[in-house]
């Protein structure tokens, strides 16, 4: 059992080492991480923007788009930790992330799993047709973008 416990441990090291931030080598290899990324967030936010209108009571509550928005974000929070592992801190690219992202990424991965959970939880209020929740569960979601940026995005 302890030879389990700790081959287990090791995985998990092994894992994590290969989030570690990774240096791009070439500035051209650093813009076009810094697209992607952006990219990634560019669609996040225009799956947010509907829950967003929705929760301050801009447009009715629709529980599809609900479903099918926090969806998206979930798989795209599952990818933030893959594009954020290019290190581009070495060029001078046109970036809104802090150097903090790569030297402080277990935290960074951390939030971007806060923003995942948080999605999931909005799929489920939305599936359970939890009217009373949606407003409560898309606020949790939002808190999730403001306090990775708070940390790790210029203003
Ligand atoms: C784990 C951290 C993290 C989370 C969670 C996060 N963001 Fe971001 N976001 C960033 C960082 C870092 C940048 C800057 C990226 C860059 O410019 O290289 C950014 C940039 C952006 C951008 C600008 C992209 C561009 O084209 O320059 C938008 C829009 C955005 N985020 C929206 C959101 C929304 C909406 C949420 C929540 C639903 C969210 N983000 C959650 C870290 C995060």
């Amino acid at each position: 059992m302890k030879i389990i416990v700790s081959l287990a441990t090791l995985f998990t090291l092994c894992i994590s080492s290969v989030a570690l931030a990774n240096p791009v080598s070439s500035e051209k290899q650093a813009n076009t991480a810094v697209q992607f990324r952006q990219a990634v967030l560019q669609l996040v936010r225009s799956n947010m923007g509907p829950m967003g209108a929705m929760a301050k009571g801009e447009i009715p509550f629709d529980a599809e788009v609900m479903i099918k928005n926090s969806q998206r974000i979930e798989q795209l929070g599952l990818m933030m930790e893959d594009y954020f592992t290019p290190d581009t801190r070495a060029f001078d690219v046109e970036t809104g992330a802090l150097d903090k992202v790569w030297e402080n990424q277990a935290d960074f991965n951390q939030k971007a799993n806060d923003m995942v959970t948080a999605a999931i939880n909005v799929r489920e209020v939305a599936t359970a047709g939890a009217s009373d929740d949606y407003r409560k569960a898309i606020g949790a979601l939002g808190g999730t973008c403001k306090a990775c940026h708070d940390d790790y995005k210029k203003d």
